[in-house]
């Protein structure tokens, strides 16, 4: 009845599904999920105030589910590189029984749109019974995990009614790269500097989501190409490998299509047995990571009859000409936020495959919105 309340507030607006308008409320959602953690006069980052010391944290563990999971993974290595903390990550129904030591006074970030579903909300019990301090970053603050939570982060995208999530998404990044400044900073892991440009980049993002629209065509001929496939191989590298992970998880719950991610460079220890014709190979490859990596692989997998669609920057079209079949080419973003502004088409490529499908794209067959059942 939740959601039907929430449709009963939310129409489509003219668009043809609700995941159409939240795929259009992305720079909104981003927008106004920043807004809420700067500080307006110094435009620096100012979360609540944490109920611990981000300089004593020994640990972070993060869990989730889903799309939620896959935006924890890009979290990790936000706060792994930048705040230099040591991450433990699982997806929750692992996490919840996997009974593993949990440090003093570590810290466990639990991701979730609804803050009702049953694996995360499981496994925030338990790590709360092992003494951490739970942080979650939710869409619906007041929900049940809002309120078993020490602290709440929240994401203000506004009600995601579609079942696949879209803007919650880059909502949740948004929350967890403003997070990983803010403990960086605290931990003396960043200067002045660094932070003044991390943050800029985060704050322009809004605009560049927009940008993302004015290549819905490019993504329209991606999708005609994936909407033949049966199976479809998704490839990211290094902060980019969860948004390929996203990309299959969207195909595959809207479009019905098998789809599997891969971090690239795993392409040669099995997976590219896979290749051939049939399979596209969707790139999720910005020039600024790890690109030369990720265009052996893909000068692999083309070499062995493979079809590469890739999502890049103008530099990396240019390097992938006579490799790419398909590029769709984005704008360009500082290296720290592009796995956020690269979730936006690959949700987009689902979206119009799915169109071509003729599935229900708001209610695909056999998911629900927020998985209370374990
Ligand atoms: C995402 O498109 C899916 N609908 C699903 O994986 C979802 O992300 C997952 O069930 C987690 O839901 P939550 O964010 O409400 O916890």
């Amino acid at each position: 009845q939740n959601i039907a309340f929430m449709a009963g507030q939310v129409g489509k607006d003219g668009y043809r599904h609700y995941m159409e308008k939240e795929l259009h409320e992305h720079p909104v959602a981003i927008g106004q999920t920043l807004q809420r953690i700067t500080d307006p006069a110094s435009k620096t980052i100012a979360l609540p105030k944490m109920p611990f010391d981000p300089a004593q944290v020994p640990r972070v563990t993060i869990t989730a589910c889903g799309s939620a999971f896959y935006a924890g993974m890009v979290g990790r290595y936000w706060l792994e590189s930048l705040a230099r903390v040591p991450v433990e990550i699982d997806v929750a129904s692992e996490m919840r029984y996997r009974d593993a030591p949990q440090p003093d006074k570590g810290v466990a970030l639990l991701i979730s749109q609804s803050g009702e579903t049953a694996d995360t909300l499981g496994v925030l019990r338990s790590l709360k019974k092992a003494g951490q301090s739970i942080v979650s970053v939710l869409n619906v603050e007041h929900s049940t995990m809002g309120r078993e939570s020490d602290l709440v982060l929240g994401m203000v995208a506004g009600p995601e009614i579609s079942v696949a999530s879209t803007k919650a998404f880059t909502a949740q990044l948004s929350v967890l790269a403003a997070l990983s400044i803010d403990f960086a900073r605290a931990r003396g892991t960043i200067d002045k500097t660094r932070e003044e440009t991390l943050t800029a980049s985060l704050l322009d993002l809004p605009s560049r989501a927009a940008e993302v629209f004015t290549r819905v065509e490019a993504i329209q001929e991606m999708a005609r190409i994936v909407a033949e496939a049966r199976d479809v191989l998704y490839l990211g590298r290094g902060i980019c490998t969860p948004i390929a992970f996203e990309g299959a998880l969207k195909l595959k719950e809207i479009s019905y299509i098998h789809a599997e991610a891969y971090a690239a460079g795993e392409l040669k220890h099995g997976p590219i047995s896979l290749i051939d014709r049939t399979v596209p190979v969707v790139a999720i490859a910005p020039s600024t990571i790890l690109f030369d990596k990720t265009l052996s692989n893909l000068q692999e997998a083309k070499a062995r009859g493979g079809r590469i669609l890739a999502f890049t920057d103008a530099a990396g079209a240019k390097r992938l000409e006579g490799v790419a079949e398909h590029v769709v080419i984005l704008p360009d973003v500082d290296a720290f936020v592009a796995p956020i502004l690269y979730a936006i088409p690959v949700q987009i490529l689902a979206y119009e495959v799915a169109l071509l499908k003729g599935t229900d794209v708001d209610q695909p067959r056999n998911l629900a919105k927020s998985v209370t059942v374990e």
